[in-house]
């Protein structure tokens, strides 16, 4: 991430972190490493993350620890092993990179920036409401709610899980030959993922295929239902698909997708679900948990792409110039009262010497507005000179007293 684009991203994180924090959702900062054996267990032995993606190394122990290629595993692991899930429950956020060794493409890295939220500890469909109430703030305040859509589906218990992957690999065993190459390899592994094959062949098998709403049970389905009602209450649009899945093992009942039309094949902007098994599986109590993660990186090229937002281009709004190197100080002195004034303001300050021409180039290249030049004679008077460097070029003198009302107006 260069500098040009870290203005933009900064502005992306902050509106994100900010709807988390609003919601009292609180931060928590997980190790990038972690054994091997989390996510092979929490994330799923079969799943193309665990078996392709990882970043794998042995330590000098020869203990196998991996990168992380996602959060939720590592934030019920953390939890879990500090006491903080028994009796209680939990609302987290973390942001921070993650690994996958996957074909990198727009929109797709091999080290990409998740901001994701978890919570512990609470059953029903409400916390899965409030999650995805969350994200649809999130892009609200980004300015792309138009461009997300929301695909929501449900995968029911453990239990109908494992009997409707069952039920589809006796369906699909008798036409294994005519699925396509990853299909046929996932057929054994995680046949789940053949209903998101995107080849045509596989897609027209599957049209008789046994429905997964078929094995949901009633309880799940009144889960369902109340998350249905609730994001109607909390007017939050969406799509029922009955082919969303997802790709990692941990998930049951809610699953979701915010999806875009605006970027080309990388559209999941963000994603997420419940997993009511995954803190059992690694060794805790049954605790039920839900939660999502937001792809920075795709919400940055959505946001890019839709918003025109003045300010990205630059990289300081004012430019001191120093006429007299005698005079360093005083410019100093005058930049920290005017951030100390203006505290929105970016300012920037000349360093290096040289002549003033040197200087405006400077100025020029830091896409700043306003130049502020301050030398002996301003010193003597009492003043500022303020050169505009965008629209007019012209160059005034102002009072000292007066350059903050007069770039508070400028600026505002
Ligand atoms: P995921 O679907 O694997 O879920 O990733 C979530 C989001 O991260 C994706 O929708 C996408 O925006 C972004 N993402 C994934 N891989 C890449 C990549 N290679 N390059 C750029 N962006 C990418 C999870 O990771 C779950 N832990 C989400 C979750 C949290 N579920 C419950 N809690």
């Amino acid at each position: 991430m260069l500098p040009e684009e870290g203005r933009r991203w900064r502005l992306v994180e902050d509106a994100i972190r900010g709807v988390l924090m609003a919601h009292a959702y609180e931060e928590i900062q997980l190790p990038l490493l972690e054994a091997t054996e989390l996510f092979s267990r929490g994330v799923g032995e079969a799943t193309d993350i665990v078996e392709k993606e990882m970043y794998t190394l042995a330590d000098r122990d020869g203990d196998s620890l991996s990168l992380r290629p996602e959060g939720t595993a590592g934030c019920a692991r953390a939890l879990l092993q500090h006491g903080l899930l028994h009796n209680q429950s939990q609302r987290v956020f973390y942001a921070g990179p993650m690994f996958r060794y996957e074909r990198p493409q727009k929109g797709r890295y091999r080290q990409f920036y998740q901001v994701g939220a978890e919570a512990f500890g609470m059953a029903g469909p409400d916390v899965d409401a409030e999650l995805i109430h969350m994200c649809q703030l999130m892009w609200r305040a980004l300015g792309i709610g138009g461009e997300a859509r929301l695909e929501i589906n449900t995968l029911g218990s453990g239990a109908a899980r494992a009997a409707y992957r069952q039920a589809l690999v006796e369906y699909l065993t008798p036409m294994a030959a005519d699925l396509d190459a990853d299909s046929q390899r996932r057929l054994g592994s995680n046949p789940l993922r053949i209903l998101d094959s995107k080849a045509a062949k596989t897609q027209e098998l599957l049209a008789g295929a046994p429905s997964l709403a078929d094995f949901v049970d009633a309880d799940a389905k009144a889960h369902f239902a109340g998350l249905c009602e609730l994001l109607e209450h909390l007017d939050v649009p969406f799509e029922v698909n009955p082919k969303l899945v997802r790709g990692l093992d941990y998930y049951t009942h809610t699953v979701f997708e915010w999806k875009t039309g605006a970027l080309g094949a990388q559209d999941t902007i963000c994603a997420g679900g419940r997993y009511d098994g995954l803190v059992e599986l690694l060794g805790g109590r049954p605790t039920p948990g839900a939660g999502f993660a937001v792809g920075v990186e795709r919400v940055l090229l959505l946001h890019e792409q839709l918003s025109q937002a003045a300010g990205f281009e630059s990289a300081a709004d004012v430019y001191c110039c120093v006429l007299d190197e005698e005079l360093q100080a005083q410019v100093f002195a005058l930049a920290r009262k005017l951030r100390d004034a203006l505290p929105g303001l970016r300012i920037r300050t000349h360093a290096g010497g040289g002549k003033l021409k040197s200087q405006m180039r400077r100025a020029d290249a830091s896409g700043a507005r306003i130049a502020l030049l301050m030398g002996e004679d301003e010193i003597a008077n009492d003043v500022v000179s303020l050169k505009y460097l965008r629209e007019t070029r012209e160059q005034e003198t102002v009072p000292a007293g007066d350059l903050q009302t007069v770039l508070g107006e400028y600026f505002e």
